[in-house]
């Protein structure tokens, strides 16, 4: 497996801990893959809207942190000083509206509601393993996913949508799965809890290798569509919303295969900054746990 650790903050650290780290991976892949397959509420699909975005309410202020690791394994990282998004974008969004592409959802950031739906869920026309409602997307989401399968598969990269939406009650049964299989600790390290998860709002979903490689395993990130996606996903409006190392930032381990939408220009200005995560990148506070 070779991860690519300059995207991490802590490289002494993730030499350290990345045996610990991958043998963790390792023993949750087969419980991610049932979390998967875990049965769905029916599909609750609405009638395409417009695009809703909404002013920028406020942007946070810096903030420090005193962010724990998410484990034991993890080392204790210091974000870097909140940059916010370029104040040369086109476009700037809220960062609390569910409905907005700039959205921060993470363990100090619950949904509000909780129970959110997105009005315009879609299915995109992609190659996609997942059924039911995890085949749905926002529609501005699956867009950008149909253009990137599309670009993709011009490459000669066979992706596949693996799981999209996530209804709250959904969440509820997958987080419930990860605890009684290894704990809430544990759990809170590769499933968020209902409420918290990026899946809920529709704009971020998990793809696959065409052939089924590695789904849902570290050895992912090596696949070619993982590979690609990463590479190429800002293109789209995609970043990988929980990168390698940075668990004491966004509180998750490493997921290649989960890609967050945030548009064209703010995955762009990330990639060209080099600002691997959200809460740096919209200057909110770090969140490695529940409060
Ligand atoms: N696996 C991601 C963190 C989720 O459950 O939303
Ligand atoms: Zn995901």
């Amino acid at each position: 497996m070779c991860h690519d650790c300059s995207a991490g903050p802590s490289l002494a650290a993730a030499a350290t801990s990345r045996r610990s780290f991958t043998r963790f991976l390792a023993a949750g892949a087969g419980l991610t893959v049932l979390a998967a397959c875990t049965p769905e509420a029916p599909a609750a699909v609405a009638p395409s809207s417009a695009f809703a975005s909404s002013p920028i309410t406020s942007t946070p202020a810096p903030e420090s942190t005193t962010a724990a690791p998410a484990t034991e394994v993890a080392a204790p990282v210091a974000p870097s000083p909140a940059p916010s998004p370029s104040a040369a974008l086109p476009r700037q969004f809220s960062v609390t509206d569910p409905a907005s592409p700039w959205l921060v959802v993470n363990k100090h950031r619950p949904l509000v509601p909780a129970t959110y739906v997105p009005a315009d869920l879609v299915a995109p026309a992609v190659a996609m393993t997942a059924s039911g409602e995890a085949t749905l997307l926002n529609s501005t989401t699956a867009a950008a996913a149909e253009a990137m399968f599309a670009a993709a598969a011009r490459d000669g990269v066979a992706m596949v949508l693996a799981s999209g939406y996530r209804s709250y009650a959904t969440q509820v049964a997958t987080y419930n799965n990860y605890v009684a299989a290894r704990g809430q600790a544990d759990a809170d390290t590769a499933s968020a809890r209902p409420g918290y998860s990026e899946h809920q709002t529709g704009w971020a979903f998990d793809i696959a290798d065409g052939a089924g490689a590695c789904s849902f395993q570290p050895c992912f990130a090596d696949q070619p569509a993982a590979v690609w996606a990463k590479a190429n996903g800002h293109r789209f409006g995609f970043v990988v919303r929980y990168p390698w190392m940075f668990h004491p930032i966004t509180g998750y381990y490493y997921e290649p295969w989960h890609l967050r939408y945030i548009g064209v220009e703010a995955a762009t200005d990330m990639v060209a900054r080099g600002i691997f995560t959200l809460e740096e990148y919209f200057g909110v506070e770090a969140a490695p746990g529940y409060p």
